[in-house]
């Protein structure tokens, strides 16, 4: 029963009145538990340089990393998301920079590993977009990007990460039967603890400009993601994809971009019951500070839309607004 009464005996603004009281009946409520903070890197010294398409973002080099990462934990973010901008002169048609042991993130993760031990997650994207001359997620051949070939690199590439102190491995590149196959290789080599944060729906969006900016592939990426990333028009195979990740060994999934698509994390969470990360992303990030100044407070409109993800039942957020938030929390 919703309606238990009606007026004049039923105030609904009753219980509205006092702020005490609107805390007291609060349905969801946001926390810096519930945040992951993604940080771009680049190599160089002493450097932090501004992403132009995502104002207040920067890409830090190594020696500047230990800083951010300290300010994290010490606001009580649980976990870091490392992405790479790569150099361009490292990048070729295989992405083979991805297996290079001593490659940047890899060289994060040791730092970061060494300096906070278990004081925070490290969370490191899988997938070949940041080391490819063409800019896609995986091995490029006659228009089209090789799922089976491009999976055994991406096993390598984990393996690397893992070892290299990655706690949580997040392939983002789409391929078919790839948690299956990155699990198994995983566990048969001592990283049985190591878990798998599935970029399960992940869609072909125009939501991602800025972070290709940000990451060195804007200009790189021929053509578009459409063979391997969803069709936003579909949300049945969003279920699919998700039930075919939890099947192959997936801890928990994401849902990606965030805000358009809100009832697909309703629909992933109430079917599955696993956690669920929200990925705001940047396009995202991008719209709300491009609008500040123009009348709507920065502050509480960032509030508000990360409530929606918590209400639509995310567990977690991934936000360019982490460290921001975490400090107004
Ligand atoms: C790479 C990757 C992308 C994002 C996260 N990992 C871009 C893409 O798939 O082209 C987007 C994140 C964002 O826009 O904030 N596979």
């Amino acid at each position: 029963m919703i309606i238990t009464g009606k007026y004049p005996q039923l105030r609904l603004r009753r219980s509205r009145q006092n702020k005490w009281s609107r805390r007291l009946i609060s349905e969801n409520n946001l926390s810096v538990d519930d945040l992951i903070l993604p940080i771009f890197i680049v190599e160089g010294k002493n450097k932090k340089i501004p992403v132009k398409s995502m104002p207040g973002i920067f890409r830090y080099t190594l020696d500047k990393l230990n800083s951010i990462v300290r300010n994290a934990i010490d606001l009580g973010i649980p976990m870091i998301a490392l992405f790479p901008y790569t150099q361009k002169k490292l990048k070729d048609s295989l992405g083979t920079e991805s297996l290079n042991p001593n490659n940047l993130v890899c060289r994060a993760c040791k730092q970061v590993k060494k300096k906070f031990e278990n004081k925070i997650g490290i969370m490191c994207d899988v997938a070949l977009d940041p080391y490819t001359s063409h800019g896609h997620d995986g091995i490029y051949a006659s228009g089209d990007v090789l799922n089976d070939e491009t999976i055994k690199i991406l096993v390598e590439q984990s393996l690397l990460q893992a070892s290299a102190g990655c706690d949580v491995l997040a392939p983002s590149d789409m391929m078919d039967g790839r948690i299956g196959v990155i699990r198994k290789a995983l566990d048969k080599n001592g990283f049985k603890n190591v878990q798998i944060l599935s970029y399960a729906v992940k869609y072909a969006s125009s939501y991602y400009g800025p972070f290709r900016d940000a990451v060195g592939t804007k200009n790189l990426l021929k053509g578009n993601k459409k063979t391997y990333q969803m069709d936003f028009r579909n949300s049945n195979e969003a279920l699919r994809e998700v039930a075919l990740d939890i099947k192959e060994g997936a801890d928990m999934v994401i849902v990606k971009p965030g805000l358009p698509y809100l009832d697909i994390i309703e629909k992933v969470k109430n079917k599955f019951k696993i956690p669920v990360v929200a990925y705001q992303v940047s396009g995202e990030y991008s719209m709300i500070t491009n609008s500040i100044n123009k009348g709507i407070l920065n502050r509480d409109v960032v509030l508000e839309t990360l409530m929606s993800f918590k209400r639509s039942g995310a567990n977690a957020i991934i936000t360019y607004f982490a460290l921001q938030v975490a400090k107004d929390l």
